[in-house]
C-alpha cells in the first residue's frame, strides 16, 4: 500500500475558510497530526477524523511521526494554521522526508493565511508588495530580523508582522516598532488583528506611534502601511495606483485620486 503525507493549510480558524480540498484530504486521511489547537478545530468540522495531538515546539518529532505512519502506507495529514508554507510545517516536513528511505510521498494543501485573513476584515493593505516578516528568533537569529524589518520598510514594502511577542519574547516587539519608527514617520496607518476569523476576533486600526499601547500576544497578526496606505471610510487600504496611472497620462500635478484626495507618491517612487 502506497502511503502518502499531506501537509495541510486549515486556515486562519473559520470553518468555512477551510478550503474544499483541505476539508477534502482531512476526510480521506487516515490520521491527523497536529498541535493540539488545530487538531480540536479538526475534530470540531469532522467529529469523525482520528486525530493525534502534539504539543507546541516539538514539530520536529511530529514531522517524523507523520512521514513514519505514512511509509508505512498510510494516509497521513500533517496540520499547519493558515498555509502549511507559511511559518508552517511544509518546509521542515519536506526537508526530512528527503532523509529517508525509501522516502514517503509529501503534498503540499495550500490554506488562506492569517495574513490574508487579518486584510479582508481590515480592507485591503496587502494589494500591492507586501513582505511577511516573523519576529520568533526561535529560529532566526534577532539581528537578522531587524535588518530585514529595516530593508522592507527602507523598500517601501507593507508589512505583516507574524509572532510579534510572546511571554518569552515580550521585549522583542518594542525593538522592532524602534527599528520601524526610524524609517516611518509615527502616524503610519498600521492595524493589529487578534484571532482573526475565531471567536472573539478583534482588530484595530492605530498608527505606528500608538501601537506600542495596543494589547499584543501570540495571536495577534501586525500590519504596518508604507507611505501610501491610508484610512478610507474606516478601512485600511493601500491604493495599487490606478490614479496614478491616470495621472501620468494627463500630466496633472495636482491630480487627486477617485476619492478626492491628493496623489501621494510613495517615497522612493
Ligand atoms: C507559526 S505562525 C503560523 C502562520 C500560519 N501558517 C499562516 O499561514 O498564517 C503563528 C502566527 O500567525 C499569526 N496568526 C495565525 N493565525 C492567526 C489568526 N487567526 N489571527 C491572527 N493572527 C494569526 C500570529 O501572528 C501567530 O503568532
Amino acid at each position: 500500500m502506497t502511503g502518502l503525507l499531506s501537509v495541510v493549510g486549515i486556515g486562519p480558524g473559520a470553518e468555512d475558510l477551510l478550503t474544499p480540498r483541505a476539508r477534502a484530504v482531512l476526510q480521506a486521511a487516515d490520521v491527523v497530526i497536529g498541535y493540539g489547537v488545530y487538531t480540536e478545530m479538526v475534530r470540531a468540522w469532522l467529529p469523525g477524523a482520528r486525530c493525534i495531538d502534539s504539543a507546541i515546539g516539538e514539530e520536529a518529532e511530529r514531522a517524523r511521526a507523520s512521514l513514519e505512519l505514512a511509509q508505512q502506507g498510510k494516509r497521513v495529514a500533517l496540520v499547519s494554521s493558515g498555509d502549511a508554507g507559511v511559518y508552517g510545517m511544509a518546509g521542515l516536513a519536506l526537508e526530512l522526508a528527503a532523509t529517508m528511505d525509501p522516502a514517503p510521498a509529501v503534498e503540499v494543501v495550500p490554506g488562506v493565511t492569517a495574513a490574508q485573513a487579518a486584510a479582508a476584515i481590515l480592507g485591503a493593505p496587502l494589494a500591492l508588495d507586501y513582505a511577511t516578516i516573523s519576529l520568533s528568533d526561535a529560529l532566526v537569529p534577532w539581528e537578522q530580523i531587524e535588518r530585514r524589518l529595516a530593508g522592507a520598510v527602507a523598500a517601501g514594502f507593507v508589512l505583516a508582522i507574524y509572532n510579534p511577542t510572546s511571554g518569552r519574547r515580550g521585549h522583542r516587539f518594542a525593538q522592532a516598532l524602534a527599528v520601524l519608527r526610524t524609517h516611518l514617520p509615527d502616524d503610519t496607518p498600521c492595524a493589529l488583528v487578534r484571532d482573526a476569523s475565531r471567536p472573539g476576533e478583534h482588530s484595530a486600526i492605530v498608527s505606528l506611534g500608538h501601537l506600542i499601547d495596543a494589547a499584543i500576544d501570540m495571536r495577534t497578526i501586525v500590519i504596518v502601511g508604507n507611505s501610501t496606505t491610508r484610512v478610507v471610510n474606516g478601512r485600511l487600504v493601500t491604493p495599487r495606483g490606478y490614479a496614478m496611472a491616470l495621472m501620468s497620462h494627463t500630466g496633472d500635478a495636482e491630480a487627486t485620486d477617485i476619492t478626492g484626495q491628493p496623489i501621494v507618491r510613495e517615497a522612493g517612487a
